[in-house]
C-alpha cells in the first residue's frame, strides 16, 4: 500500500524511506499524495450524487502542498484562525467553500473572513453573533452564518479531544439554539444559511456521531419553521482511523448514516474531516541516536522527539513503530522505550515495542500525517522537522527543515 516494504525497505509509494533519509535529513515527515486522494476518495464515493461538501479540516495538517492537493480535488476547509484562512488562499483553495469554526473569532479575523467572501462563520455564542454582526455592518456586508450547536452527546473518545457534551465549551446549548436563529434573522447584517455540530475527535463507533446528524437535522427542522432557510446541514468531522490491528471505522457507514438521517431534504451536508484524510497517509522518519540500556527500561534514543510528535504525551496515543530496514525485524529483539532528546520525562514517541533497532538505523512512526507537524513546537529550540510529498517514484521536499536563526529570528535584545 501506501507505506509497504519493497525487497526489505520500507518504502512511501515507490520512494524507499532510506533515500528520502539521505536526501532530506532526518527527522522528517514523510507524505502519500495517492493515500490523501483515496482518502478523499472515500468520502466522494460515500456522498455519491447527493449535494455535499468535504470541508477538510486544515488543522489536521496545514502543510500548502496538502491544502493544494485537497482544492484540486474540489474540497473546501474548515479553518480555524485567520492563519489557516491565509493558508488556504495561498494555497489556491476557494473561499466559497470555506467554514470558519472556532470559540475565539477575533474582530480581525472575522473582517478577513468576510473580505475574502467564505461559505459561512460557525458562530459559537451569542456573543460573537453579535460581533459578526457588528464587524458585517461596519463593512456593509451581510455575514453568512451557522450556529455550531452543541448536541449534548457522548463521542467516547479521548476527554481532551471530545466536544459535543454539554459540559464542552463548544458550540451554543441546544435549547438556546432556536431563538439565537430568530435573533440572527432580525439582524440586518446577518443571513442565516446553515447549521453544525462537531462532537469530537477519533472516533471508532459510528453511532453517537450518527445521533448527533439526526439531532442536529431535527432541529433545522424546527428552525425552517420558523420561516429561516437553511442551505445546509454540516455534521462536523471526527472519524478516527487505525492505529493498530482495530477495524478501520469505516467513513462509508458514518456518512451513509447522516444522508439516512437528512432523508430527503434539500440541504447540502457538510462533513469536515482532517484526521481520516491524512492521518494514515503520512509517517514521520527518524533515526536513532543512542541505544541506551538501562537497569529497569530501555531506551532508544532517536533524533525526532516531542516537539515534532505531541500526541504519545498529551493524549497517550499510540503510533505503530516500523523499523526501515525489514532485516532489523528479524534480528535479536528487546522491548525499548522510543524517546527523544528533549528534557521531559514526557518526551517518548512510544512505550514497551520490540524492536531490534541499532544506533544509526532509520524507524518510522506511523500514522503521522495528522495533529503531528501541525501541532509541533520548537521547544528546546528545535527546529521543526522537513515534509517530503511523494508522489509515485517522485519525493518531493514540501517544507524545507527549519534553520537556527530562523527560531530567534523575530527576537531583540532591549538596548538597556
Ligand atoms: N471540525 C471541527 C469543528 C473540529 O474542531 C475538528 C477537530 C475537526 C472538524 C476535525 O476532526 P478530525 O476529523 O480530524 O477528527 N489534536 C487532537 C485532535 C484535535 C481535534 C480538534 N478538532 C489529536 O491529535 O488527536
Amino acid at each position: 500500500m501506501d507505506f509497504a516494504y519493497r525487497n526489505g525497505a520500507l518504502c512511501a509509494e515507490q520512494v524507499p524511506l532510506e533515500e528520502i533519509a539521505r536526501r532530506f535529513g532526518t527527522p522528517c515527515f514523510v507524505y502519500s499524495r495517492a493515500a490523501i486522494e483515496r482518502q478523499y476518495g472515500a468520502y466522494a464515493q460515500a456522498f455519491a450524487d447527493r449535494k455535499s461538501l468535504v470541508a477538510y479540516s486544515v488543522k489536521a495538517n496545514s502543510n500548502l502542498a496538502v491544502l493544494a492537493l485537497m482544492a484540486r480535488l474540489g474540497a473546501g476547509f474548515d479553518i480555524v484562525s485567520g492563519g489557516e484562512l491565509a493558508r488556504v488562499l495561498a494555497a489556491g483553495g476557494d473561499p466559497r467553500k470555506v467554514l470558519f469554526s472556532g470559540i475565539g473569532k477575533s474582530e480581525t479575523e472575522i473582517e478577513q473572513a468576510l473580505q475574502a467572501g467564505i461559505l459561512c462563520l460557525n458562530v459559537e455564542s451569542e456573543a460573537e453573533l453579535e460581533r459578526v454582526d457588528a464587524v458585517a455592518a461596519r463593512l456593509g456586508k451581510r455575514a453568512p452564518i451557522a450556529l455550531r450547536v452543541n448536541p449534548d452527546i457522548d463521542a467516547k473518545t479521548h476527554p481532551y479531544i471530545s466536544t459535543g457534551l454539554r459540559q464542552s465549551k463548544f458550540g451554543v446549548p441546544f435549547a438556546h439554539a432556536e431563538r439565537l436563529y430568530r435573533e440572527a434573522a432580525r439582524r440586518a447584517h446577518l443571513e442565516p444559511v446553515g447549521i453544525g455540530c462537531h462532537i469530537g475527535s477519533l472516533l471508532a463507533d459510528p453511532a453517537p456521531w450518527i445521533a448527533a446528524a439526526e439531532r442536529v437535522i431535527e432541529l433545522a427542522d424546527r428552525i425552517e419553521r420558523n420561516g429561516i432557510a437553511l442551505a445546509h446541514v454540516d455534521v462536523g468531522g471526527g472519524i478516527g482511523i487505525r492505529h493498530k490491528d482495530e477495524p478501520e471505522p469505516a467513513i462509508g457507514e458514518f456518512i451513509g448514516g447522516a444522508l439516512r438521517a437528512l432523508g430527503n431534504r434539500r440541504q447540502t451536508l457538510i462533513v469536515d474531516p482532517g484526521r481520516s484524510i491524512v492521518g494514515n497517509a503520512g509517517v514521520l522518519l527518524t533515526r536513532v541516536e543512542y541505544v541506551k540500556p538501562g537497569d529497569a527500561r530501555n531506551f532508544l534514543v532517536v533524533d525526532a522527539a516531542m516537539n515534532d510528535l505531541l500526541r504519545p504525551p498529551l493524549y497517550d496515543a499510540w503510533h505503530e513503530v516500523r523499523p526501515v530496514r525489514e532485516s532489523q525485524a528479524s534480528a535479536a529483539l528487546s522491548v525499548y522505550d522510543v524517546v527523544g532528546p528533549i528534557c521531559e520525562s514526557a518526551d517518548f514517541l512510544a512505550r514497551d515495542r520490540r524492536l531490534a533497532a541499532r544506533a544509526g538505523e532509520l524507524l518510522a512512526i506511523m500514522s503521522a500525517g495528522a495533529y503531528a507537524m501541525s501541532m509541533s513546537s520548537n521547544y528546546n529550540s528545535r527546529p521543526r522537522a522537513a515534509e517530503v510529498m511523494v508522489d509515485r517514484a517522485g519525493a518531493h521536499l514540501v517544507r524545507r527543515r527549519e534553520q537556527v536563526p530562523e527560531l530567534f529570528a523575530g527576537e531583540s535584545i532591549p538596548a538597556w
